[in-house]
This record gives C-alpha cells, structure tokens and sequence, in this order.
C-alpha cells in the first residue's frame, strides 16, 4: 500500500517501482522505525492530535510488530511495501485500523529517514566500540605472549632497526585506540535528533522536540529543519571512521602477510585462517588477511560515493539520499567482519623467535648504533654517518656482519674505534638505550603493554 495514492490517478510502473523501493535495504532500520514511531506516538498526544488512551494502543501495538520482526525478520522485506516506513505504517493499520492512520500527523518520512539513521548508527557504533576494544586486548595479549621476541624493524621495506614483536603489536594497539575514540566523537555529534522536523519546514504541531529527543536517548533536538532532514554527516563520518580503521587493517594484514611469507616465515598462521591451493599442494594462503586488505578499497569506495552523493545536493530532502543506506551499511558489516577476522588471525599466530632474530641482526641493522659510538668518540655525527657507510660497504665486501669486523678492519677506516665496540652492536645493547618514551626499551614497552591493559580493562 502506498502512502501517496491520492495525487494520482496512473499506477507506477513496476520498473519504476523496483527502482524507487528502499524497503529490500532499508528493512535493516526496522527496530530504530517503529522506537521512533513509539516517540512521535508520545509527542503528538503530548499536544492532544492522540487521547492517552489511543497513544497507549498505538504503543502497544507497535511493540507487537517489534516483538513479531524481531522474531521473524524476513516478514518485513517479504511484505512488498514501498520502504521500511510503509511497512511500519501499514503493520499498524492492520492491527488497530484506522488508529494506526493517525500515526503520521506533523510527520515526513524525511525526519522520520533522518531519525532512524541516526537510531540505527548510534546502536551500530556500540557494538563497533565492542569490536574495535576486542581487537586491542587481542593485540595487547600478543604483545604479552610474544613480549621480548627481536624482531626487524622496517622502512623503505629495509631492515633499518630491531625492534619487538611486541613494540610492533602495540603500534597497532594505538591506531585502533584512535579509531576507538574517533567512534566516541561520531557518536557524541550525531546525538541530536531531527523528529519534529517533518517535511523540511518544522511540524505545524507544537511538540517538545526537547522532550522528544530525550525519550529517544538524544542529547537535544536539531535547530534547524532544513538542515535536519539533508544532513547526512554523520554518515559520512561514520564511513570516514570505517575507512580509516580499515586503512590500519589493511597494515596490519600487509605485514603480517610479508612476515608470513617463505622468504620472512617470521610468523606462521593457524590452520584455521588459512586455505590451500586447488592446484599446488605444499601452499598455506593467508586469504583472511589478503581480505582484510582488499575489503579496505570496498569500504573507501563506500565512503567516496556518499561524499559524491551529497555533493551539491540542493536543500533540502532529494532522493538522492536513499543512496546514503546500501554503502553505510556494507561497510559496517565489512569492518565489524574484518575486526573480527583480524582478532582470530592473532588468537593463534605463532612467532618463529629464532628466524625474527636473525633477520634483526642481519641487513646491518646496528649502523646506527656504530655511528652513535663515533659520537662519543668525538666524531661529528654527519661525518660518522659518512664513516660508517664505508664500514658497512666494506663488511658487506668480506660478506659478514659488522660485529664479525676486527677492530684492526675497523679501525682502517676510522680510528676512533677500539675494543669497546662489540658491546654496542648487541641486540640487547640497541635496545636497552632506546628508553624515552616510545622506545623499544624493555621497560618502556612494558610500561606500554600495562598501560593498555589497565585502560582496556577500565573500559570493560
Ligand atoms: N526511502 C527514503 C530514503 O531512504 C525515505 C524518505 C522518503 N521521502 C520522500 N520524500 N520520498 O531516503
């Protein structure tokens, strides 16, 4: 049943009709569309349009149909209506009749779109929160469980300097803390509630929009209704929230998949997140993490489009932004599957201690540490940088790394250096010096890994 039949006498043509329904995506917000209509029900007795007694129908009513789509969820896309709205609208009429028409005095589907998008990101962020949370205890425990493995430390795709695996677990650790709080402040924004806005001009009743927004867990009610019903911000940050927390998964999967490879086999992957190949027998994929990383340009490509979407998109309401729902929310399923993903990759993961040790000590990882020993030695840094490039291009000659020179060989290309050198090229030397904060030092990184414990744990 449409709710616009009046101002027509034509039907629509069904290809036209396929192409305008929202109901086989939008039947996703029917919890958030019947609590709004629960609200609005309340507001608009507040002013008299229902008698309390009809109010109390129509809520009890609409918690009927919340009790039946929840228990039977397919109900609402099977029903055939226009969009999840109508369905609403028309579920209410069949229970109390013509009560049920009453319902959407002073009310467009357009604060009505606005509001349960809003209901619907708000309950989303929650249980994103929860998985963003599970995946930095799943990061901190690895960090935990693999605390004092070496392990190479990159840039340029060079080995540069050693580092932790735990160090590295931690980097993790941050960013999602980040996308944690950028999930809070997406949250605390879009808390303002555009019922009441109706069509885009303001309901002709004079409901509480205050008191309304309230009973629907806002903070306070939008202040203008041409904005209202046309702000799709929240989406786009919410999206802008997915896409960044996927570029770090997308990290996070590249590195492992680099640190899984034949040629690293720093780690290993569990059975359980990897697949063989059809043809090649002996071959162990790393398709979860190959999906992580490729599921990161979906949900970019979901942020772009609603960008491009409201792009000069005249106020107020268009169609237009139908097309705000589908991307949204694809690519919070996508983000929620890849967080989970990611925590399982890391529940079993295996660290191969002595092939990551031995990458760290090779590829002259510890040049810094000699040009810093010239340093002391008096040598201008620049000029020790310069030293050292020579040392490392004549050890790379003999094929053997820096700590296997003699001092003599040292010493041919600066005498600066005597006996005292050795100690500074050991892997526990590099590290232990690095302990300002941030460092790789065994106490700061400990320092860290409490600190996130105690914080995650805060948050429960
Ligand atoms: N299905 C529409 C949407 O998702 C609901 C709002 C319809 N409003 C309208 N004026 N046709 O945006």
């Amino acid at each position: 049943m449409a709710l616009w039949g009046g101002r027509f006498t034509g039907a629509a043509d069904e290809r036209f009709k396929r192409f305008n329904d929202s109901l086989r995506f939008d039947c996703r917000m029917v919890e958030e569309d019947i609590v709004g209509s629960i609200g609005w029900s309340k507001a608009i007795s507040d002013v008299g349009i229902l008698t309390a007694d009809e109010q109390k129908r129509l809520e009890q009513a609409l918690n009927e149909l919340l009790a039946e789509v929840r228990a039977k969820p397919e109900i609402v896309a099977a029903s055939g209506e226009e969009d999840v709205h109508s369905f609403v609208e028309a579920s209410l009429i069949r229970k109390v009749g013509d009560l049920g028409k009453k319902l959407h005095t002073g009310r467009s589907r357009n604060d009505q779109v606005a509001t349960d998008i809003k209901l619907w990101c708000r309950g989303e962020i929650e249980l994103l929160k929860k998985s963003v949370t599970e995946l930095e205890k799943a990061l901190v425990s690895a960090a935990r469980r693999f605390q004092d493995v070496i392990f190479p430390g990159y840039t340029h795709l060079q080995r540069a300097q050693p580092v932790t695996f735990s160090h590295w677990a931690i980097a993790y650790a941050e960013m999602f803390d980040r996308d944690y709080l950028r999930l809070c402040s997406t949250q605390k924004l879009l808390n303002r509630c555009p019922l009441g806005s109706a069509a885009l001009a303001g309901t002709a009743y004079p409901v509480d929009r205050e008191k309304l927004a309230k009973d629907l867990g806002f903070d306070e009610a939008t202040r203008n209704s041409l904005d209202s019903v046309s702000d799709r911000d929240h989406i786009m940050e919410l999206l802008s929230d997915a896409s960044i927390s996927m570029i770090h998964l997308s990290r996070f999967a590249e590195d492992l998949i680099f640190y899984n490879s034949g040629e690293c086999g720093f780690v290993e992957l569990s059975d359980a997140v990897t697949s063989g190949s059809s043809l090649m027998p002996q071959k162990k994929n790393p398709d979860s993490l190959e999906l992580i990383r490729g599921k990161a340009g979906r949900v970019i490509g979901h942020l772009t489009a609603m960008l491009v979407t409201a792009k000069a998109l005249p106020l107020a309401y268009d169609k237009d932004l139908q097309e705000d729902k589908e991307g949204l929310f694809d690519a919070v399923d996508t983000w929620h599957d890849s967080l989970d993903m990611a925590c399982l990759v890391l529940k079993d993961i295996k660290v191969r201690t002595d092939r990551a040790e031995a990458a760290a000590k090779g590829g002259y990882s510890n040049a810094t540490e000699l040009a810093d020993y010239l340093v002391k030695k008096g040598v201008p840094f620049r000029e020790a940088h310069g030293l050292v490039g020579r040392m490392v291009v004549y050890a790379i000659s003999v094929n053997k790394p820096l700590e296997d020179m003699s001092v003599e060989e040292f010493r041919q290309i600066s005498p600066a250096v005597s006996d005292d050198v050795y100690g500074i090229l050991t892997l526990d030397s590099v590290r232990a010096k690095r302990s300002a904060k941030g460092g790789i030092s065994r106490e700061r990184v400990e320092e860290e890994i409490s600190f996130l414990e105690k914080r995650l744990a805060e948050r429960g």
